[in-house]
């Protein structure tokens, strides 16, 4: 990593530094903040601590050079996240080798989350140059005439804040920045606590790509000390936050009427038909659970098996969870640390409190360090936590249901409502089961994902607010202009119908 001479301006050391109007700074307060790799509790560096000082002039830096940005022609700005792009793709692998480091992804997966954020950058710029607005005639409303036309265009909302998660910090904060700054708003980026390393890699790739200063700045710190006086601040235009259902409500609370995007937690069932297709089925959860260790939003969460095939669905996914590979990131292993001690707790909670009330234990409940062995529960009830709490962590529960409207009734009884999925060959009845489900978005024989990242992306309930994807995420970064011509007496000519 060192030697790439364009990366040791953001560090001294193991000290990374925070972006500030074009250049890396150190925090006032002298607070940094130690990144231990969840895996070998090695440390991987720190970051700064920064103050409420520290925001305030991230903030004036950001404010200040609004009007220069929205002002850079269309073309300069998509060019922007065109060579942005181009240099992900050329350090996706060192930067990714930092990514696994810090929050144990298995490597391949970390490359490819830089990889992701490259194509979503070049997929933004695509869409962002083909902005374009829309004119009305005043005749088509009651009682008004041609005289009356109205122009739109977008223009940019000012100050847009962007807070990602732990779990992609690179790609899930740049899936905000490259709408944002190509419809010509100034970023400050707040990196998660855990995770907070990589996206500063964002700053020097920006910054290459000829991003004006002050255009782009980031912030790392606390939530504690500079969470709420980022969000409430007056000069911050927009939030786009992912992050818990928690987080997100205290946030929402804090930033009063500013505009919001919020992705939050999910607690996705995948429904399963007597009729499906149990090994396309078995290949969908396992990969949609068990991914990043089942650190994701929309992981599947709940499998409600129908009775005919519940056995045997049972015993194919047990028997494809057991031959998970599991360890070191370094090596691939499918199933690796969660990101803290705190997070196996929680899990291990949900275990605990299932097998306590009944559940049956597949496979899985052991421990090692951060590592969680990949669990599976059967028999599992409604009065379990494990039936409604979202554990990001690798344990799946099997609800057993007897009718489709019983499986519809405990999809939508989750606070919940990120993506559901239904296995079946019955595409009318997953069909008409999808327009009662009360989620974002319904898989119908695949898991639940975000992608592709041009697919809206969206939850009801405490899973978010707002449409995230390239052009919807453009839309909800923009506002439109209207300018009403209204034209006079002057000039006008007559027409009249001759019949
Ligand atoms: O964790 C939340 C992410 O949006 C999930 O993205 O479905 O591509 O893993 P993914």
């Amino acid at each position: 990593m060192n030697e790439i001479k364009e990366f040791s301006p953001m560090k001294d050391g193991l000290n990374y530094k925070y972006y500030i109007n074009g250049k890396w700074n150190v925090s006032e307060s002298g607070d940094v903040i130690a990144i231990y790799n969840p895996y070998s509790n090695e440390l991987i560096g720190y970051v700064q601590g920064c103050s409420k000082k520290d925001a305030d002039e991230v903030i004036n830096s950001a404010k200040e050079n609004v009007d220069c940005w929205e002002n850079t022609p269309l073309e300069e700005r998509v060019n922007v996240l065109r060579r942005a792009a181009d240099l992900m793709l050329k350090w996706a692998e060192p930067i990714g080798r930092i990514l696994m480091q810090e929050i144990g992804k298995p490597l391949k997966s970390a490359i490819s989350e830089i990889r992701r954020t490259a194509d979503i950058f070049y997929a933004t710029a695509d869409a962002g140059s083909q902005i374009v607005g829309e004119t009305i005639m005043g005749d088509s409303f009651k009682g008004f005439t041609k005289d009356k036309i109205s122009m739109t265009y977008r223009v940019p909302l000012g100050v847009i804040l962007c807070i990602g998660p732990f779990n992609y910090p690179f790609n899930l904060t740049g899936s905000k920045i490259a709408p944002a700054l190509v419809a010509g708003n100034s970023v400050i980026m707040k990196p998660p606590s855990e995770g907070a390393i990589t996206p500063l890699y964002l700053g020097v790739i920006l910054e290459k790509a000829g991003i004006p200063p002050g255009v782009f700045n980031i912030i790392t710190g606390r939530g504690s000390e500079i969470g709420d006086y980022l969000t409430g601040h007056p000069k911050i235009d927009m939030i786009s936050f992912t992050g818990s259902s928690e987080t997100g409500r205290h946030l929402a609370k804090v930033a009063g009427m500013k505009p919001l995007l919020l992705e939050l937690g999910g607690k996705d069932a995948a429904i399963v038909l007597d009729d499906a297709d149990l090994e396309l089925t078995t290949k969908a959860i396992v990969k949609g659970a068990f991914s990043f260790s089942g650190q994701r939003c929309t992981a599947v969460k709940r499998v409600l098996p129908m009775p005919r095939i519940a056995d045997l669905l049972v015993e194919k996914v047990t028997k494809e969870v057991m031959s998970l590979s599991i360890g070191d990131p370094a090596e691939n292993k499918v199933i690796g640390p969660l990101i803290n001690s705190k997070r196996c707790d929680f899990v291990q909670g949900l275990i605990d409190d299932a097998l306590s009330k009944g559940a049956t234990l597949k496979c899985g409940n052991r421990r090692e360090g951060n590592i969680m062995w990949p669990t599976i529960l059967d028999n599992v009830t409604i009065d379990m936590r494990i039936a409604w709490e979202e554990p990001f962590g690798p344990v799946l529960p099997f609800i057993r249901i007897r009718s489709a409207e019983e499986a519809i009734e405990i999809s939508n009884k989750s606070e919940y409502g990120l993506q559901g999925m239904i296995f079946t060959n019955n595409i009318d009845l997953a069909f008409n089961i999808a327009q009662e489900l009360e989620v974002g978005t319904v898989q119908i024989n695949g898991q639940s994902e975000r992608g592709p990242d041009h697919f809206p992306f969206l939850g009801t309930k405490s899973s978010g607010l707002g449409t995230q994807g390239i052009k919807y995420s453009i839309e909800a970064m923009s506002r439109p202009k209207v300018v009403v011509m209204n034209l006079s007496e002057k000039g006008k000519l007559i027409h009249e119908c001759r019949g």
